[in-house]
């Protein structure tokens, strides 16, 4: 049930820091400063072959597989892309022995995911799922991956889903990384960061009474922009997916060098913008970018690092989130604009864990 949860919602997602603690224990290796992730089931000699990584699900599951994709080049150095399932099934992808193609899927039912799994193992790849539950269709079809032990899922928004997907990507990363050219140190500063991941998130949780209170002065807003640059722009898709499928309300997802080149036309007074101005690289630039919208009236909510003060003087709202490197940071800030949609959500007096339109798992094309 529920327990003392309003809503699944809001239970799951404060349940991110034990569900990520599932996710990461026992596939820490502090022997060889790398992971260890058993169900993917390949040999040091098989991940070397691989020279390409191709991700692909849907929605919360596709988002969580571009952060991946900055994991697995920026650390282990593999050219990866990620595809929507459906365009990879029919677009007669481009596939070799050597590719390694991860469908993800918390259900582990979605329908385009599963054809995928399919199409990919026709062609001959190496296909590993990340899948939440245990013994569903592309699981087992696919035969090897990595299980996230999130537990249930049963609010229609992704919560935990979302974050144990993002951090199991990091630790194929750095597994893939120290099987390459990743040193044993950036391999233990990676496993010390990924410990630390709970911990973190549970700082971000103790931020919702301001999280609620921003979200409850915006709340006649019916337009909203969420602009992010590298790590931090598919979490800002992510964050504006979340403000549409449960409030209803339009959010747009953004790059914000994107942002310039014809999307600025619709700010104004009415169009708040949240923009992710953590403390990681781009931070100056994403600083030009709020100027830009404010220069167009465009009140700005903007998600910052610890006692970094950077934005202070320029975003009408601050949420804080802990200092963190820019592979944990999507981690820490999706929590906050999980939060975010949830109390905006609520205070337009939205349904919540079964939003309209919306099934848990799509099983039909
Ligand atoms: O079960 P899956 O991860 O395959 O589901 C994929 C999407 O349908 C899912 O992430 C959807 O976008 C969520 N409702 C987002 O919150």
């Amino acid at each position: 049930g529920k327990g003392s949860y309003e809503h699944f919602m809001l239970k799951e997602i404060h349940e991110q820091p034990d569900a990520i603690g599932n996710t990461i224990r026992g596939r820490l290796n502090h022997q060889l400063d790398s992971t260890r992730l058993g169900g993917l089931n390949m040999t040091p000699h098989d991940m070397a072959k691989i020279n390409r990584i191709v991700i692909a699900g849907c929605g919360s599951s596709m988002h969580a597989g571009w952060v991946g994709e900055y994991y697995f080049e920026e650390i282990a150095r593999i050219p990866t892309e990620v595809e929507q399932a459906a365009e990879f099934r029919y677009r007669n992808p481009i596939i070799t022995p050597d590719t390694l193609v991860l469908p993800i899927s918390q259900s582990g039912e979605t329908a385009d995911t599963l054809a995928a799994v399919r199409e990919a193992t026709n062609k001959g790849a190496t296909v590993a799922a990340i899948c939440n539950v245990v013994g569903s269709t592309i699981a087992r079809e696919a035969g090897r991956g990595v299980y996230l032990h999130a537990g249930p899922e049963i609010s229609v928004a992704s919560t935990k889903g979302f974050t144990c997907q993002v951090t199991a990507l990091l630790m194929l990363a750095v597994m893939f990384g120290r099987n390459r050219h990743l040193g044993r140190e950036q391999g233990a500063e990676l496993l010390k960061e990924i410990a630390s991941i709970p911990d973190l998130i549970r700082q971000v949780l103790k931020q919702a009474p301001v999280i609620e209170r921003i979200a409850a002065k915006y709340v006649k807003a019916d337009n909203f922009f969420y602009i992010g640059r590298g790590y931090l722009y598919p979490t800002a898709l992510e964050g504006a997916l979340k403000l549409k499928e449960i409030s209803y309300v339009h959010a747009e997802g953004y790059h914000a060098a994107e942002l310039k080149h014809g999307s600025i036309a619709l700010l104004e007074e009415n169009v708040p913008v949240v923009a992710m101005a953590n403390a990681v690289p781009g931070q100056d630039k994403m600083i030009g970018n709020i100027r830009e919208c404010l220069a167009r009236h465009a009140p700005v909510i903007a998600v910052v690092s610890g006692d970094d003060h950077t934005a202070d003087e320029l975003a009408d709202d601050i949420i804080r989130v802990p200092m963190s490197s820019r592979y944990v940071a999507p981690l820490t800030t999706i929590v906050a604009l999980q939060l975010f949609a949830y109390y905006f959500a609520k205070f337009r007096g939205c349904p919540i864990d079964q939003p309209r339109n919306l099934a848990k798992s799509v099983t039909v094309e």
